[in-house]
């Protein structure tokens, strides 16, 4: 077990630190907005049905609203997801407490999508994830993952991955790459700056002082048997 795979993502959402080593007491991927690489998915899908798995803040999910989606967020946090309950009641989107591992979840989805999740969940555990992810999905489902990229300006390994890696992880978790593209996740520079000294990490940031995480966007489909 690495220290990453004890996050405390229902104590990052109450002040307390993410990680044991330093003190990251903000979140550090709350930047006010939805990530601008899930608008830059969202603009191009046909409304249907999403789920936004690890939802955090809901920014993403309220966008995919806003576009036209029925969407169902889910996070393992209690109080992520009573934070979202209070800053988006009226949206129609159901927000539910739950494992992306064993979602108990009895729906599909058009889309499902993953941003910044897939490196949360311990490695051990995401080839349950996918699978439980797979038994939500249609023929037909896009699942779109977004997912560190290991580079010399990201984030370290484990919680950054090669390409190559998360293919292996992807196809025993019941699914295909259909398309893989270099991508940024931005973040709160002031919140892993701590992080960053500790573990010397040299990551630009963008004009608005934000990290930008080398990251990688997935398409996957289910697999054919
Ligand atoms: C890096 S944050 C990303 C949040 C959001 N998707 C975004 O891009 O702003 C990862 C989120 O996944 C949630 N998470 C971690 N493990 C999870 C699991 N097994 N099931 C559901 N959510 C999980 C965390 O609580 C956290 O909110």
């Amino acid at each position: 077990m690495t220290e990453y795979d004890r996050a405390n993502f229902t104590g990052v959402y109450e002040g307390q630190s993410l990680v044991e080593s330093v003190s990251i007491t903000e979140v550090p991927w709350e930047i006010g907005q939805p990530q601008p690489v899930v608008g830059a998915v969202l603009k191009d899908l046909r409304p249907g049905r999403l789920l936004d798995v690890g939802c955090g803040l809901g920014r993403n999910a309220k966008l995919a609203s806003d576009y036209g989606h029925d969407v169902v967020a889910i996070d393992i946090s209690a109080t992520a997801i009573n934070k979202c309950l209070d800053l988006y009641s009226n949206s129609g989107i159901q927000f539910y407490n739950l494992d992306a591992c064993n979602t108990g979840l009895a729906m599909k989805f058009d889309v499902i999508l993953d941003s910044a999740t897939y490196h949360a969940i311990p490695k051990h555990k995401r080839i349950k994830y996918l699978r439980e992810m797979s038994r939500l999905a249609f023929e037909e489902t896009t699942l779109h993952l977004i997912t560190f990229a290991a580079s010399d300006h990201g984030m370290p390994k484990p919680l950054a991955s090669e390409l190559s890696d998360i293919a292996e992880t992807v196809e025993s978790g019941g699914w295909q790459i259909e398309l893989a593209e270099r991508v940024e996740y931005k973040g709160n520079a002031a919140a892993i700056e701590e992080f960053r000294k500790k573990k010397g990490l040299n990551i630009r940031l963008d004009g608005n002082g934000r990290t930008r995480l080398p990251a990688w966007h997935l398409s996957l489909r289910l697999s054919q048997s």
